[in-house]
C-alpha cells in the first residue's frame, strides 16, 4: 500500500472547511486551493535531497543546505491548475508539465486529451497536482503516463480523496505516496465525492 498522509493541521482543516462551503465564491475558492496546495506540498517535499552549502551572512558564515535535483509539477487539467501557483511559490525552480484528462460522464473513465512531455524525463521527482481523487481513474492514468515516460519518483498531492479512490490508486501504484487534506467516505452514482466540495474545476473557473 502507498504511504498515505492526511493532514490534521488546523490551518488545513480551517481552509478546507471554507473550500467545501457552497457559499465560497470563485475568487476565494481559488485562493484556498492555492493556500492548501502550499501546505500539502510542504509535507510532500519532506524527503527532498539537499546538499550542504555555506551561507555568508553580514556577520559571518553559516552552515546551510541547498535543494538537489529537479522537481516536476504535474497539474491534471483543469482542476489541478489551481494548485500550481502555490506549489511553484514553494519550488520556484520546478518544471511544470501539464496533463489533460477529462472524465467521460457516462463511463467515468478518464480520457486523455493533452500531454507534451519531452522524450525522456527531465525531473527527479514528479508531484501530481489534482484536488479531487474520486474513483481514482484519473490519478491512476496520470501515474501510468508518467511511469511510461520513465519517471522514477512520483507523488500524488490532492485535496479531497474518496476512500475508494485512495484504495484504487494505492493498490495500482503502491510506490506512489498520497498527500491529502481529507478522505471522504462516499462517492455518489455520478462519481462525485460526498460531501466533497462539488466540481473543483467549475468552482475555480466559474463554469458551473
Ligand atoms: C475531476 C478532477 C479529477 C477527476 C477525478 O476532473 O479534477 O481530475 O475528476 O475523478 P476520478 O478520480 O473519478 O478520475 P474532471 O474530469 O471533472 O475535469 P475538469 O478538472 O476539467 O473539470
Amino acid at each position: 500500500m502507498s504511504h498515505l498522509f492526511v493532514s490534521t493541521h488546523p490551518l488545513v482543516r480551517h481552509k478546507l472547511t471554507l473550500l467545501r462551503n457552497e457559499t465560497t465564491d470563485h475568487k476565494k475558492f481559488r485562493e484556498l486551493i492555492r493556500e492548501i496546495a502550499i501546505l500539502l506540498v510542504y509535507e510532500a517535499t519532506q524527503d527532498l535531497a539537499t546538499e550542504p552549502v555555506m551561507a555568508k551572512t553580514p556577520m559571518g558564515e553559516a552552515h546551510g543546505q541547498r535543494l538537489l535535483g529537479n522537481v516536476g509539477l504535474v497539474p491534471v487539467l483543469r482542476a489541478g491548475l489551481g494548485m500550481v501557483d502555490g506549489a511553484w511559490q514553494m519550488l520556484p525552480g520546478a518544471e511544470v508539465w501539464h496533463i489533460g484528462l477529462s472524465r467521460d460522464e457516462r463511463t467515468l473513465q478518464p480520457v486523455a486529451y493533452y500531454s507534451r512531455l519531452p522524450v525522456s524525463p527531465t525531473v527527479d521527482v514528479c508531484l501530481i497536482l489534482d484536488p479531487m481523487l474520486a474513483t481514482g481513474g484519473s490519478a491512476v492514468a496520470t501515474v501510468d503516463i508518467l511511469k511510461k515516460w520513465g519517471a522514477q519518483r512520483i507523488k500524488f498531492v490532492g485535496i479531497i480523496g474518496s476512500r475508494v479512490g485512495v484504495e484504487r490508486l494505492s493498490a495500482t501504484h503502491p510506490d506512489v505516496p498520497i498527500y491529502l487534506a481529507a478522505i471522504d467516505e462516499k462517492l455518489n452514482d455520478i462519481g462525485f465525492i460526498v460531501p466533497g466540495l462539488g466540481d473543483a474545476g467549475d468552482r475555480q473557473f466559474g463554469t458551473g
